[in-house]
């Protein structure tokens, strides 16, 4: 996909600097390209995977993307990417915190692996709440009406059969989110979750060992919704409204990109 295309007359991210986690891949991908297509002054793309997150950010076009290496669980490293950005390109008006990762297991209660529960609660949940915290400051420092939203799930506020590490991770950001929010109005500074229902992306075809068409025709089997798939590009445009200033007066809301799940 080509983020030179159809730019003409939506720059709803004109001239701001934005941090995506995870935007070597999936929704972090597609989230980076609608925030280029959309304006966005500099769209830094933080991952652990170097080589995809440097093949994105070049296609995007270095003038306006750049790749940082970056453990989103590791403080000094989400601090010192934060520290650079604002150096380099003046603020940090945008954070989209959206690093996550699947446990290999099912985790159900009965058989939680917890080396594999800190693994994923450091990626999700710790890597989390650092990605918010350096961003907030940041924008507090900087006196930026800034905008940071997270990636939750629907798993932020459903029990599961399964992914017992996930489930609870999920349902930590939200609660994240809710108290940020509370904390950061002060400051101008809004927080706000998107929770996509489950999609085909590299996660999800690599944790069914599928084919990305095969992943979209179980979960559309399973959708309330029907005769839409839902792709990351569903929630890249829900992010990229939480981030710019129509929703300017919205903050602590999960909004889902589930077609309907949530109110079941
Ligand atoms: N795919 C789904 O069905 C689905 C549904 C709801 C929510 N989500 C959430 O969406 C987010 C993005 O997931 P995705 O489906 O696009 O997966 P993905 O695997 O395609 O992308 C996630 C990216 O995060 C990066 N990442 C992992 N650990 C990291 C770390 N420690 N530091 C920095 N980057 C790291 C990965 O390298 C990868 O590029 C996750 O938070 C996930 O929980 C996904």
């Amino acid at each position: 996909m080509s983020s030179e295309s159809g730019t003409a007359g939506k720059q709803r991210l004109q001239g701001k600097v934005v941090i995506i986690t995870g935007g070597a891949s999936g929704i972090g991908e597609s989230v980076a390209r609608l925030f280029a297509d959309h304006g966005a002054r500099m769209v830094v793309i933080v991952d652990i995977q170097d080589d995809l997150g440097n093949k994105v950010a070049e296609s995007i076009g270095v003038h306006r993307c750049t790749f940082v290496h970056c453990d989103v669980s590791d403080e000094t490293q989400v601090k010192t990417t934060v520290e650079s950005t604002v150096q380099k390109f003046g603020q940090l008006d945008v954070m989209f915190s959206n690093a996550g990762i699947l446990s290999n297991s099912d985790q159900t209660v009965l058989d939680l692996d917890f080396s594999a529960f800190d693994r994923l609660f450091a990626i999700n949940v710790r890597g989390m709440a650092l990605c918010v915290k350096h961003a907030a400051r940041a924008m507090v420092e900087g006196r930026v009406r800034g905008s940071i939203v997270c990636t939750g799930s629907v798993a932020a506020s459903h029990g599961g059969r399964r992914r017992t590490d996930y489930v609870m991770s999920k349902h930590a950001v939200l609660g994240l989110v809710r108290s940020a929010s509370l904390q950061l109005g002060a400051y101008a500074i809004r927080v706000n979750c998107v929770s996509p229902n489950a999609l085909a992306t590299p996660l999800t075809c690599r944790s069914l060992g599928m084919e990305v068409e095969e992943v979209q025709k179980h979960y559309e089997s399973l959708a309330h919704l029907k005769g839409v798939t839902l792709e990351p590009r569903h929630v890249a445009n829900v992010v990229l409204f939480l981030a710019c200033d129509e929703s300017e007066f919205i903050t602590g809301v999960d909004l889902g990109v589930d077609g309907g799940y949530a109110h079941t």
